[in-house]
């Protein structure tokens, strides 16, 4: 493409990270990986192997950068709602607080200090959740919160904390609540089974388009909320006419396509 980004994509080694790195290295973007693990799909110079804990190392990748994908997070509830005692542990200290809630103000000081212009923040909708299963749809950028779990409190906060530095620093800041891209065949077995799973499906490669268009969008708003999922198989639950008008972007794609 004429005009390619530099990106620093936290997060870059899993599941959505390396669908991200696919879409955005197929048109041309300069993508820096940044994850506890060497990112698959990116040289060794271009993966940074780091936590978001060592606020240096972040900043180090972040410099130069025209937008960070900020995809890093312990992406789920280990056990919510919590068992009996003494089996009633979860890992809302051990990791949602340290990983989603510290983690993401480091990025967004990392981001405010060094002036980059762009922050996308991974939501999910599972802030929305007590929606969906009121069948209060579909659920527009408006709706407010309704987390299922502490997991998702921890995007909630994801999306104020988008919304300060976006009011306070003037970063343009995009908080994305993303549809379902299973990580196992655990999570594949779990969509098979429910109609409202299927209809916020994410294909790897709807998620790959997503970001790349997200990167390359002619103006950003100062801070919005939008949807990102594929196409729905039953009925429509993600509104997705605000992600289109701002990014230009539609799905393509349904369930079970991408699935692997
Ligand atoms: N996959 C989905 O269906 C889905 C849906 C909604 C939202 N999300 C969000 O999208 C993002 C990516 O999710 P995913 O499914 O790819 O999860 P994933 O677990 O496959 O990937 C997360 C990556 O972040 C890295 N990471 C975690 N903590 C880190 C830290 N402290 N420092 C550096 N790297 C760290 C992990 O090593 C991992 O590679 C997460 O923020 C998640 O909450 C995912």
């Amino acid at each position: 493409m004429s005009n390619p980004k530099r990106i620093l994509l936290t997060g870059s080694a899993g599941r959505l990270g390396r669908a991200a790195v696919a879409g955005l290295a197929a048109r041309g973007h300069d993508v820096v990986g940044f994850d506890l693990a060497p990112t698959p799909g990116l040289p060794a110079d271009r993966s940074v192997v780091g936590t978001l804990a060592d606020a240096d190392a972040l900043r180090r990748a972040a410099t130069g950068v025209d937008i960070v994908i900020h995809l890093a997070a312990t992406p789920d509830d280990a056990r919510f709602p919590r068992g009996t005692p003494p089996d009633d542990g979860d890992n809302f200290l051990s990791d949602l607080v340290p990983n989603n809630v510290v983690g993401a103000y480091t990025v967004m000081e990392v981001v405010r200090r060094l002036g980059v212009p762009r922050v996308l923040l991974a939501s999910t909708g599972q802030v929305i959740d007590g929606h969906l299963r009121a069948d209060n749809v579909p659920v527009t950028p408006d709706t407010p919160p309704r987390p299922r779990y502490l997991y998702a409190c921890t995007k909630v906060f994801l999306e104020a904390l988008g919304r300060v530095y976006a009011a306070q620093h003037g970063v343009k800041v995009l908080a994305v609540r993303l549809g379902w891209c299973p990580r196992d065949a655990g999570q594949v077995a779990e969509i098979a089974a429910s109609e409202l799973a299927q209809d916020v499906y994410f294909s790897p490669g709807d998620a790959g388009r997503f970001f790349a268009a997200a990167a390359e969008a002619d103006t950003w708003p100062s801070f919005a909320v939008v949807y990102a999922s594929s196409r729905h198989t039953h009925r429509l639950r993600y509104d997705l006419t605000e992600t289109t008008r701002l990014l230009g972007w539609e799905p393509r794609e349904a369930w079970p396509t991408g699935v692997e």
